[in-house]
């Protein structure tokens, strides 16, 4: 996180970090979610995006916002918004907006609130902290294509950062959509991590549902299996590094 109360080159997190490698350079942006603005400021102040708008739907992380936009003497390039989603944007005034920090149901609600301005847009920069497969289904079902994904690890923590570009795709499987279709293809090494750590929740779960022994909760035994088998079957197939 931001380290120094003073006007200096901001230091994002990992996290961050990798949401801000993924904005392509030269669009207008909007930082949906904003909190302390930290993401438009680095990008500023990179030269990396002309102009952001940054929002936030409640009152301290907007005032905070607002603070160290005004720190940074960035008032000119960033607006500092107190709103809802998309709402207090034209369409046509941003050209990606950035979505990080929140669970996909959040952003899917988000970026449905406002279909005029999303299919303006020249890209998508989302970083969801739960439902990631859901996130993909989503951008493949309206209109987007995943260009880019990375997965970075942060304070014990595996992120997924995901870019998408207007087009199409197809993706429908369970894997892919659970993975990435980048991130299969390229498996970097946190890739094998990612599943480890899905291999051991789908597990305990497994474990818990031992117990009963409903016709529904047999089904549900069987589905988790199969996936189990899917994720080892990755793992199996070896990684870089
Ligand atoms: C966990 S913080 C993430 C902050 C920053 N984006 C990051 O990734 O570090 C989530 C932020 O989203 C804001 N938020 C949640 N729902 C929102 C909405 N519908 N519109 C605007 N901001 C929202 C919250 O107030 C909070 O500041």
């Amino acid at each position: 996180m931001f380290l120094k109360e003073q006007k200096t080159i901001i230091k994002l997190s990992p996290r961050l970090q990798a949401v801000a490698e993924l904005v392509k350079p030269g669009l207008k942006l909007a930082d949906i979610g904003t909190d302390h603005a930290y993401l438009p400021i680095y990008l500023i102040q990179q030269g990396k995006s002309p102009l952001a708008v940054a929002i936030d739907i409640h009152r301290g992380p907007y005032e905070s916002a607002l603070k160290q936009v005004a720190l940074q003497g960035l008032e000119d390039k960033i607006t500092v918004i107190l709103g809802n989603g998309l709402e207090p944007l034209q369409p046509g005034q941003v050209d990606v907006v950035v979505l990080a920090g929140m669970g996909s149901a959040t952003m899917i609600e988000i970026l449905e609130a406002k279909p005029e301005l999303v299919l303006k847009l020249q890209q998508l920069v989302l970083q969801p902290m739960v439902g990631v497969g859901q996130m993909r289904k989503w951008l493949v079902e309206n209109g987007w294509a995943i260009n880019n994904e990375i997965l970075v690890k942060d304070d014990g923590f595996i992120y997924t950062v995901l870019s998408a570009l207007p087009g199409e795709q197809s993706i429908s499987d369970w894997l892919t959509l659970e993975l990435g279709p980048i991130l299969l293809k390229e498996k970097p090494p946190l890739l094998k991590d990612y599943i480890s750590k899905m291999l051991s929740d789908y597990e305990n779960v497994l474990i818990n549902l031992a117990q009963t022994q409903s016709q529904e909760v047999k089904q549900k035994r069987l589905d988790l299996l199969e996936k189990i088998n899917l994720l080892k079957g990755v793992i199996s197939s070896g990684f870089k590094g």
